[in-house]
């Protein structure tokens, strides 16, 4: 997708400069062609010689060169490119930005610039959540610049913190989806807006243990990567997954329990044309969880009373409105059809996606899946072992018949 194309890279000072390093060397192993632009600031942390060596082209930094005094045009370089990428972009050359403080080559070239720009932003979590920070980035987000957050991911949102600079591979990865053609018209879900849960939940047994199930996410947020990239609004509720959704379009909320995945599903899901509900949601959680760690050497034994968690899915179906998809995910261990079609009715889905552990490779963990689709018409549609995204386009294209 990056082939041939021409990329500014922006390096503002901060000590994410040297993940830029990891970005020119990806976007040149593409077939990208790469000017760098760094600023003074980012001069301090990463040398201009590692730029040039890996883009093959010398680093503009000032106005003139240098060596021989010519003049670098910021405004033939903003029409020279077909995208522009600041990473890592400071709080202080996003605040240039939203102002228009054309003090360096960077922020001219950027208001040069007719390209599409792309922001990674890098700074301190405290710093990122500023007022004034947030009301620059909505404004470079009003005027059509592509902010790239880091991903709400488990990690980058208890350990890391927001504002981190996103990695590189998915920094890649979002410029190379932008470029990516478009979906052909007949599997197009432009305007659409779909619903996916995914993963496992979490039921507190105490603050260190919990019931839980092997689901991985990954069949999840293969269905969240292929509607997004057929054009889809995606919201992806997940449970606890190692996972990171790449593609811009994927809004990812993280959370733990059944209840929270109820309550943010039941939220989202008037706003929505679809839901797929994909996460394997535990049918119970103990009534009382111990606030204090329980400790084998004061009971020998433990009973744990379960009470049930509310059904999702059954709760979608009903709250369902005409236009709305609702489907649903069977995990069996036989055969499966007379229970996943006693789902489907009963919770009133349009179709449900049958898989079932008596197949290897299909299920948990695994990133191989062989599901057979039963839908409300009575259609009963198998389908081979194929890998997780092979399965997702199958179950999306199923959709697409419902939805358009
Ligand atoms: O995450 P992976 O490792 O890739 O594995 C994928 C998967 C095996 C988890 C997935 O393909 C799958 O089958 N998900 C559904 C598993 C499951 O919980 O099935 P179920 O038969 O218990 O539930 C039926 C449906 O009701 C499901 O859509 C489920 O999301 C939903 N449900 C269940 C219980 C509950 N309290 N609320 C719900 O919404």
């Amino acid at each position: 997708m990056l082939q041939e194309k021409r990329i500014i890279l922006g390096i503002t000072g901060s000590i994410a400069a040297y993940k830029s390093a990891a970005i020119v060397r990806g976007l040149v192993k593409e077939g990208a062609e790469v000017q760098v632009v760094m600023t003074a600031a980012a001069k301090e942390f990463i040398t201009p010689l590692t730029f040039s060596t890996l883009s093959r082209k010398p680093v503009i930094s000032d106005f003139f060169s240098r060596r021989d005094g010519s003049w670098h045009n910021h405004v033939d370089l903003g029409l020279w490119a077909d995208a522009m990428l600041i990473a890592p972009a400071t709080a202080s050359t996003i605040g240039k930005m939203a102002n228009a403080v054309a003090d360096n080559m960077l922020i001219t070239t950027y208001l040069s610039c007719k390209a599409p720009v792309f922001v990674a932003p890098a700074m301190d979590l405290d710093m990122f959540a500023h007022p004034a920070m947030q009301r620059n980035l909505s404004f470079l987000r009003s005027a059509g610049n592509h902010i790239i957050e880091p991903t709400d991911g488990e990690l980058a949102s208890r350990l890391i913190g927001k504002g981190r600079m996103e990695e590189p591979d998915r920094i890649l990865t979002i410029l190379a989806g932008f470029f990516a053609p478009p979906p052909s018209p007949a599997l197009s879900l432009t305007g659409k807006k779909i619903l996916i849960t995914a993963g496992p939940t979490y039921e507190q047994i105490d603050p260190v243990r919990f019931i839980g199930n092997y689901s991985s996410g990954k069949m999840g947020f293969s269905l969240a990567e292929t509607c997004a990239t057929r054009g889809a609004e995606v919201t992806l509720i997940s449970g606890p997954v190692s996972l990171e959704a790449k593609h811009p379009a994927i809004r990812r909320i993280s959370v733990e329990s059944a209840e929270e995945m109820y309550r943010a599903a039941t939220e989202s899901f008037p706003l929505m044309d679809a839901a797929l509900l994909c996460a394997a949601v535990a049918d119970y959680r103990p009534e009382q969880p111990s606030v204090e760690k329980l400790k084998r050497e004061q009971q020998k034994e433990l009973t744990l009373r379960l009470i049930a968690n509310k059904d999702i899915a059954a709760t979608l179906g009903a709250l369902k409105r005409p236009q709305q998809v609702l489907v649903g995910f069977a995990l069996e261990i036989d055969d499966g059809k007379v229970t996943a079609t006693d789902k489907l009715h009963r919770k009133n889905l349009d179709f449900i996606v049958l898989n079932s552990l008596k197949n290897k490779g299909a299920g948990f963990r695994c990133d191989t899946n062989k599901v057979t689709i039963l839908d409300r018409t009575g259609a009963v549609i198998p389908f081979p072992l194929k890998n997780k995204a092979e399965v997702a386009e199958d179950i999306i294209t199923h959709l697409h018949h419902f939805l358009c």
